[in-house]
C-alpha cells in the first residue's frame, strides 16, 4: 500500500513534464517572440491530469501514512512540504481553469501560473529526494 504513493507521484511528474513543455511554447512565443504554436487544450488536459494526479496523490499519501502510523505528518519535512505544494497546485489549477474557462488577452496571470508551476517544480524535487528517503527508512524496513 505505501508503494502506491511513490509512484504515483513519479507518473504525476511526468505528465507534469509534459504539460510544461507545451506551456513553454506559450511563454516563448508570447514573452520571447519565438515562433512556437501553444497547444491549448492539450495543455489544458496534460495540465490538468497532472495537477491532478499529484493532489489525489497528497491526500493518499497522507492517508497511507495514518492508517499505517496512526497519525499524519510522521515524515517530517516530506509531509509538510506537501502540503504546501498542495496548496501551491491548487492555486496553479484554479488559475489555470479560470484563464481557460474566461479567455482574454493576458500577459500576468497566465506568467503567475508558470510561476506557480515552477514552485511546484522546485517542491517537488525536494518531495523526491525527502520521500526517497521515508522509503529506505520506514517503508522497506519495516
Ligand atoms: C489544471 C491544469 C492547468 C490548466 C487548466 C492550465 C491552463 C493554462 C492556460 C489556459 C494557459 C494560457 C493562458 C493564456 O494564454 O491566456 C496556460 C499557460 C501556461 N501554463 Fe498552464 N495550465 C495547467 C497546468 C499547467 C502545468 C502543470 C504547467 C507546468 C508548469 C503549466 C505551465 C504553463 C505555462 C509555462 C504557461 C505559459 C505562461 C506564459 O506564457 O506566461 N500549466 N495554462
Ligand atoms: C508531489 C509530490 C509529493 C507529495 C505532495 C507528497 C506528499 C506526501 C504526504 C502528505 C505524505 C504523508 C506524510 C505524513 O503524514 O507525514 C506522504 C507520505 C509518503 N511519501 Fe510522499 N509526496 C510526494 C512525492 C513523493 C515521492 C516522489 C516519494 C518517493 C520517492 C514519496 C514517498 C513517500 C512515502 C514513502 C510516504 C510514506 C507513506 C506512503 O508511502 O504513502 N513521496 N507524501
Amino acid at each position: 500500500m505505501l508503494y502506491i504513493h511513490p509512484v504515483l507521484q513519479a507518473v504525476g511528474f511526468l505528465v507534469f513534464a509534459y504539460a510544461l513543455v507545451l506551456g513553454l511554447a506559450r511563454f516563448r512565443a508570447k514573452h520571447l517572440h519565438h515562433k512556437a504554436r501553444f497547444l491549448w487544450k492539450r495543455h489544458v488536459w496534460a495540465g490538468g491530469i497532472a495537477y491532478g494526479i499529484w493532489m489525489f496523490g497528497f491526500l493518499f499519501g497522507a492517508w497511507a501514512a495514518s492508517s499505517r502510523w496512526g497519525s499524519v505528518f510522521v515524515t517530517g519535512l516530506h509531509g509538510k512540504t506537501g502540503l504546501a505544494q498542495f496548496l501551491v497546485v491548487l492555486a496553479a489549477a484554479a488559475l489555470g481553469l479560470y484563464m481557460h474557462v474566461n479567455k482574454a488577452a493576458r500577459t500576468r496571470l497566465p506568467l503567475i501560473h508558470a510561476l506557480l508551476g515552477a514552485a511546484a517544480l522546485v517542491f517537488f524535487a525536494i518531495q523526491a529526494v525527502t520521500g526517497y528517503e521515508v522509503l529506505i527508512t520506514f517503508v522497506m524496513r519495516y
